[in-house]
């Protein structure tokens, strides 16, 4: 059987991601493929069990370490719950964030060196690496006040701004620097016309 593809959305806060995620998977489902939505951290009962531990508030904090190795713990229960099967079945998998999140969040937010993370990526992923990463790149400031406009929801929310650009950047670098695996899109337009842009980007994949 044809494994399933390996779509990635990805992008800081208030770029619209979980809403693309949505339509593209009901836009898969509407011309005949099986497609799988699942987000990170979680995606699995173990991994989203993590996700509460990672995005909880803690009285001693959470240091960088610490969540980084949560992160990608969650992600290794994920890799092995959800998306290999799913893979494996043919389903086409959308994964709302996925290891770019942690170069850009970890990496370049937090200050961890990107080899630290590279090792763990090795570890977790294996030879895996998504078909497509969708980048919804929005300007922090809009995205920012996007997201005062639905309530802030966790503890990266409320980040500052040179964090949110950190992360923002990170993202465009790594899209630059692997363009067969990346598209860029402008997050913000129009909703419709960015759900039509990622429809037609995932339509030209094999
Ligand atoms: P979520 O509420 O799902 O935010 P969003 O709607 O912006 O995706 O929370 C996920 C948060 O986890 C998000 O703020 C980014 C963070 N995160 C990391 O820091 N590193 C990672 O590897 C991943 C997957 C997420």
């Amino acid at each position: 059987m044809t494994r399933g593809r390996f779509i990635v959305l990805e992008g800081g806060e208030g770029g619209g991601k979980s809403t693309q995620a949505r339509r593209l998977r009901d836009h898969l489902e509407a011309g005949g493929r099986r497609a799988r939505l699942t987000r990170e951290p979680g995606g699995s009962p173990l991994a989203e069990a993590i996700r509460e531990l990672v995005l909880g508030s803690w009285p001693e904090g959470i240091d960088a370490t610490t969540e980084l190795l949560l992160i990608f713990a969650a992600r290794a229960a994920h890799l092995h719950a959800t998306i290999r099967p799913a893979l494996a079945d043919g389903i086409d998998v959308i994964c709302d964030r996925f290891v770019d999140a942690s170069y850009a969040y970890q990496g370049a937010g937090r200050g961890i060196a990107p080899d630290r993370i590279a090792a763990l990526e090795q570890l977790v992923l294996g030879d895996l690496r998504p078909d497509v990463v969708l980048v919804l790149d929005i300007d922090p400031e809009l995205g920012v006040r996007r997201i005062a406009e639905r309530g802030g929801n966790n503890r990266f929310d409320a980040e500052s701004m040179a964090f949110m650009q950190r992360v923002r950047n990170a993202y465009r670098a790594r899209a630059a620097a692997a363009p067969e695996r990346y598209r860029v899109v402008d997050a913000s337009r129009d909703v419709d016309v960015v759900a039509a842009d990622l429809a037609a980007i995932v339509g030209a994949l094999r």
